[in-house]
């Protein structure tokens, strides 16, 4: 199974520019690259802060933008979201019964679990109103099945003391509980606007610094830098052995020459 994990488009209305550049113009160029070099991929997911205020002209702009992806998207929420708004561009977007924009899908690797950690009007994420619970119901209705879990927040903590504030506020109670059900095989998300991955209790996860702007965090200062660097988006190949995470740059670096047998001088590579 190939899934594209794309994060953080921080869409502003037409017009309207963020940090000096145009996010609907860096996500048209991911699109350009996810069409051209991964068309073939099942699904891609899009794990929130789909747009910078939350405004409706900014999903509306978002829904025009993606209907350029030649690859079926799956939209989360993010703190710099509004469920409202959201739900009002995408009414057809799949939620559970409490209005959360949260759904789980059986691909051809397992089963991907999509979570609604939004606390609207705050910047830390939550699984709370039922929506653990929710959880915990998905992933023991298949408990013999690989799960994949996609949310914006990362559930686990994160060792960016930058974003303490902005964890999942409830994830002392909801990462033992999950890694209780047994099945969890890694854990995609967005937020921190950096590259990162780990494990934490033995479940992998992974974070892509996204689409918009993106951080260097420094750990001695507890703060970070917001820079312009190159959209990035990951994909995900997937099957019974191994969760293959690779990196994708959206840039225009040249291709540099090799020898003609295809090899770096001395093959250091
Ligand atoms: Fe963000």
């Amino acid at each position: 199974m190939k899934l594209i994990h794309l994060t953080d488009p921080h869409l502003v209305p037409p017009g309207a520019t963020l940090c000096g550049f145009d996010p609907a113009q860096r996500l048209r160029e991911t699109i350009k690259r996810i069409n051209r070099d991964h068309a073939d991929a099942e699904l891609c997911v899009v794990t929130g802060d789909l747009t910078d205020d939350g405004d409706l002209a900014s999903y509306v702009l978002l829904r025009e933008v993606l209907r350029d992806l030649r690859v079926p998207a799956r939209l989360l929420l993010g703190n710099h979201d509004s469920r409202e708004n959201f739900m009002r561009a995408f009414p057809e977007e799949p939620r559970d019964a409490n209005g959360f924009i949260q759904s789980a899908q059986d691909g051809t690797a397992g089963r991907l679990i999509f979570l609604d950690t939004l606390v609207e009007g705050f910047g830390h994420g939550a699984l709370d109103r039922g929506r653990l619970q929710w959880l915990l119901a998905r992933l023991a209705e298949k408990q013999n099945t690989p799960a994949y879990l996609f949310a914006h927040h990362p559930l686990q903590p994160i060792g960016l003391p930058h974003f303490e504030p902005w964890n999942m506020q409830n994830w002392q109670e909801l990462m033992p509980a999950i890694s209780g059900a047994g099945n969890i095989r890694h854990i995609f998300h967005g937020h921190v606007h950096v590259d990162v991955g780990g494990t934490w209790s033995g479940i992998p996860f992974s974070g892509s610094r996204g689409v918009a702007h993106q951080i260097i965090p420094h750990f001695a200062r507890r703060d970070a830098d917001f820079v312009e660097d190159a959209p990035a988006f990951d994909v995900a190949l997937i099957d019974d052995d191994a969760v293959l995470v690779h990196r994708f740059e959206v840039s225009d670096r040249n291709v540099v020459e090799v020898s003609p047998a295809g090899r770096f001088p001395r093959g250091n590579q």
